[in-house]
């Protein structure tokens, strides 16, 4: 995995991050956060709160960074090695994670209360959130507002994440993982605006195919692979329509999201969407069939046997593809054998311009995972092998692959 982190670092100069910490049990995993940031070759510079300090302890980060870490607006030590307007002016990237409830509203009204709120301030870096809070206090209003708030401000919200919460809640709210916010950055500094003034269409997720009002037809797809399309779009300046089956990921900022929740919705939605569209990208593990009739009660299990009739759902990708004006259309492939072989007959039949497969029989990469690997062809016949990486950084490379095939047709 070290080897595959070298391959992702970039040849740029090293670049410039304070991370800021605040109060949050998410704290903890900022020893692991600041270790994978330097493997992807930032510079990191530690602020943290008081209440992040009862969390993590300062000399861990110490340990990790490298350097010493910065807690006191009014530590005249501190002040004399590296002030904090020094520091505002050091850095090209800030990073607040976990980013609380309170230092989210603390940037939102520009209140400057202590070392983190203040270099913020009087700082020109990009500034990026990750927050972290139970997700009560995520879900509540006042919260959303600042978010929206924020991202009006140019400020890069990663996450949050769904799942349990250390208070033993449901829900969104936890911090992102550090290795899914390393790569955004990493992301963030490769950036070309590549897509600007692109629309891109991308499906994402399962479809769900209801037999009855309890029982569906469905698949594992998690959303994350098309969730990742979308981020590094808009990262690179594309105008995005999401279209996702029902997954429990959060929608990512700046992209318009539509949930939907069978192959027929979700073709539906493509339909309205695709008007003026430059790219589409068929992402979502669209159900094939879909049973024929949906009963209106629930079915009783009175029988040994059981027998659901089911009709073939239309092609999506199909559809797009055979549009006059259409836009570049990439389609995907999960395969479990013969992976080159399915995947190119598939970009023939579907009439597609480029596909990524990938073998879904490997374990830890496909469907519901974090990482993946992926096999191009496009329709000129040239192939390409996308070595084992995130999702985060496949998709990154998928936009800059499709972007030189588009410029050079
Ligand atoms: O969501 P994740 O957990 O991150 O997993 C990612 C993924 C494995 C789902 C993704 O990488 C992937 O491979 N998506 C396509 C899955 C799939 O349905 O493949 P397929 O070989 O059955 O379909 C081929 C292509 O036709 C796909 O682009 C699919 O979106 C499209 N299709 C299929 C059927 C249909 N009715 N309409 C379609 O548009």
């Amino acid at each position: 995995m070290s080897e595959k982190i070298e391959s992702e670092k970039t040849n740029h100069l090293q670049k410039k991050l304070v991370l800021g910490i605040t109060g949050g049990i998410a704290a903890y995993k900022c020893a692991d956060l600041v270790r994978r940031l330097k493997e992807r070759g930032f510079e990191v510079r530690v602020v943290m709160t008081v209440s992040a300090a009862k969390f993590i302890t300062p000399v861990t980060l110490q340990a990790v960074s490298g350097y010493p870490v910065h807690q006191d607006l009014f530590d005249a030590e501190m002040e004399a090695s590296m002030g904090h307007i020094e520091l505002a002016r050091w850095a090209d990237y800030i990073l607040v994670a976990p980013a609380t409830a309170n230092t989210i509203s603390k940037l939102v009204h520009g209140k400057a209360d202590n070392l983190l709120t203040t270099l913020i301030l009087a700082s020109r870096a990009s500034l990026l959130v990750a927050p972290a809070m139970n997700q009560q206090m995520w879900a509540n209003t006042v919260t959303q507002n600042n978010i929206r708030v924020l991202e009006s401000s140019e400020v890069i919200i990663l996450g949050p994440e769904e799942g349990e919460q250390a208070c033993g809640d449901l829900g969104a709210g936890r911090m992102m993982e550090p290795v899914d916010i390393a790569n955004q950055l990493l992301m963030l500094v490769n950036k070309r605006n590549i897509l600007a003034n692109k629309k891109v269409v991308i499906t994402a997720g399962p479809t769900v195919e209801a037999i009855d009002p309890v029982r569906y037809i469905s698949n594992h797809s998690s959303g994350k692979m098309g969730f990742a399309l979308a981020r590094a779009a808009r990262l690179e300046g594309a105008e995005v329509e999401l279209v996702s089956g029902p997954v429990a990921l959060c929608e990512p900022a700046g992209v318009n999201m539509t949930r939907v929740t069978s192959a027929a919705e979700m073709l539906e939605v493509v339909k309205q969407k695709i008007k003026n569209a430059d790219i589409f990208i068929g992402c979502a593990a669209v159900a094939d069939y879909t049973p024929v009739e949906v009963a209106s009660q629930k079915i009783k299990k009175n029988q040994e046997l059981m027998n659901i009739q089911l009709k073939k759902n239309s092609d999506i990708l199909t559809w797009v593809a055979s549009q006059e004006g259409r836009p570049y259309v990439v389609g995907f492939a999960a395969e479990s054998q013969n992976i080159k072989e399915f995947a190119r007959k598939k970009l023939e039949n579907k009439k597609l311009d480029l596909i990524c497969a990938n073998d879904i029989s490997c374990q830890n990469m496909g469907f519901n995972s974090e990482n993946n690997q992926l096999f191009l062809i496009d329709c000129c016949g040239v192939e390409k092998q996308l070595s084992v990486a995130s999702k985060i950084v496949l998709a990154q490379q998928v936009i800059q692959e499709i972007e030189l095939r588009m410029k050079t047709d």
